[in-house]
């Protein structure tokens, strides 16, 4: 899928022909070594082949492949529902959560069972139901090499400065063997680590992010995460005897999405960088994060990587929460965004909610919400400097 040409929608000319340019994203890192570029390649295929029942999908499933979900590495178009029983108020998830005794992800397809897959109920009162769309997930590297040490300054940053108080995510090393030890050197039950990967930042590493990919959308088990998850024909394996496959694939897949370069930008800045600075954008959106110094891909080692987050946790009020608790976060805290690849991108928030950068910024509203001061500086602008800061936005 290397170098593959994408058709732009809007006719170039009057002539009705289209624009063809090169996609520049699904570029590996500039430089990497032949080994890397060959483990690129490989990753790039297993992450858009489907998997087959005799290889271990099922028994309940969302999608077949990564592809699915981030088509060429962008967002969408396949999502994923959510689904939790609340109290009266419509967000604060209840203590009884018996109604869903196949947890809180909708998983619609089977493979080898007889009942249907995992549904939304339509007989549970207070059923508040969600949906997230697949992420891009270029660039993602970046985010995984940022230093520990730096989230936690960060943190601290915030809380001195007192605008906006980002937390972060701590959790514990659930898989069932250590991380991929080439990057991280994590076991079984560690506790306190910085959550990083998924909207909650719930999820540490790269690896352990894949093998929840691969087990919860995809019902493939792996070693990190042996189990098939709980489902209505109470099938505890699939038409794969054991443990559907191997750690180096988890790896693979994840070295893909490593190695994922940000796509390459070509438009000179305007002034939307200071705008965004001004208006307050950048003081979640951090425009740049810096890198272990010891990462083991060179290229992403000690470099100020520009993911436009803190990849710490915020308050979005309650017309944005969704009810679900991951790690310490609540159902209505959310990851800052990385602003990665936004071009690529043909809906934002994480349930795609908004259709344009102006509808982005406006749904950071709201009384509750921490980011309302930085909407309320953004129509404080000019005309003329709110649409200099969408322009810039729009080149990300
Ligand atoms: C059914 C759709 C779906 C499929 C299939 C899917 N994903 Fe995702 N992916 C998502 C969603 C939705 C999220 C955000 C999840 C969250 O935070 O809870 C996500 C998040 C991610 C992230 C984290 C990005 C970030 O910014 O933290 C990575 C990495 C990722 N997926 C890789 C993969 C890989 C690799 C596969 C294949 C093994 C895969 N995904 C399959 C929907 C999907
Ligand atoms: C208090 C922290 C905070 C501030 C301030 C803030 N944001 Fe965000 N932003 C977030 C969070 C958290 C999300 C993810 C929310 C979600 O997915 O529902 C996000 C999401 C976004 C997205 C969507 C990205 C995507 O991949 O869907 C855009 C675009 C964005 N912000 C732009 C801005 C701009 C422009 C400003 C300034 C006007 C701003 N943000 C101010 C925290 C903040």
């Amino acid at each position: 899928m290397l170098a593959l040409l994408l058709a732009c929608a809007a006719p170039s000319d009057d002539t009705g022909l289209t624009v063809v340019s090169a996609d520049p994203s699904e570029i590996p890192l500039p430089g990497i070594s032949a080994d890397w570029t060959t483990r690129f390649n490989a990753g790039d295929a297993r992450f858009a082949s489907a998997f087959r029942e005799s290889q271990g999908l099922g028994p309940a499933y969302i999608r077949t492949a990564c592809s699915s979900c981030h088509n060429e590495d962008a967002r969408g178009p396949g999502a994923q529902t959510r689904m939790v029983v609340t109290e009266d108020d419509g967000i604060t998830p209840s203590a009884d959560q018996s109604a869903l005794p196949y947890g809180n992800l909708v998983r619609p397809y089977v493979a080898g069972g007889a009942n249907e897959g995992v549904t939304a109920p339509d007989d549970v009162a207070n059923l508040l139901v969600t949906n997230r769309i697949g992420p891009a997930v270029f660039g993602r590297g970046y985010i995984d090499a940022i230093d520990d040490a730096e989230i936690e300054r960060m943190e601290a940053d915030e809380a001195e400065a007192g605008i906006v108080s980002g937390r972060i995510n701590r959790v514990t090393w659930d898989a069932a063997v250590p991380s991929d030890p080439r990057f991280y050197v994590y076991a079984p039950g560690d506790v306190n680590l910085i959550g990083r990967f998924g909207m909650k930042a719930s999820i540490p590493t790269l690896d352990r992010f894949v093998a929840g990919a691969l087990q919860g959308d995809i019902s493939i088990t792996t070693p990190l995460l042996p189990d098939e998850l709980p489902n209505p024909d109470d099938l505890s394996d699939d038409d794969f005897p054991g443990i559907d496959t191997d750690t180096d694939a988890v790896y693979e897949l994840s070295d893909y999405v490593r190695l994922l370069d940000i796509p390459h930008r070509d438009s000179p800045d305007n002034n939307g960088p200071v705008l965004f600075a001004a208006v307050g954008c950048a003081d979640c959106h951090v425009p740049t994060m810096h890198t272990r110094a010891d990462y083991p891909i060179p290229e992403l080692a000690d470099i100020d990587a520009p993911i436009y987050s803190d990849l710490l946790l915020h308050d979005r009020g309650a017309a944005m929460a969704d009810g679900i608790e991951q790690g310490d976060a609540s159902g209505r805290e959310w990851r800052t965004a990385p602003l990665i690849g936004l071009r690529f991108l043909g809906s934002y928030m994480h349930d795609g909610r908004a259709t344009t950068l102006a509808q982005a910024i406006d749904t950071h509203s709201g009384d509750d919400s921490e980011s309302a001061f930085s909407v309320a500086n953004f129509y404080a602008l000019s005309a003329d400097d709110q649409q200099a800061l969408l322009d810039w936005l729009q080149t990300l």
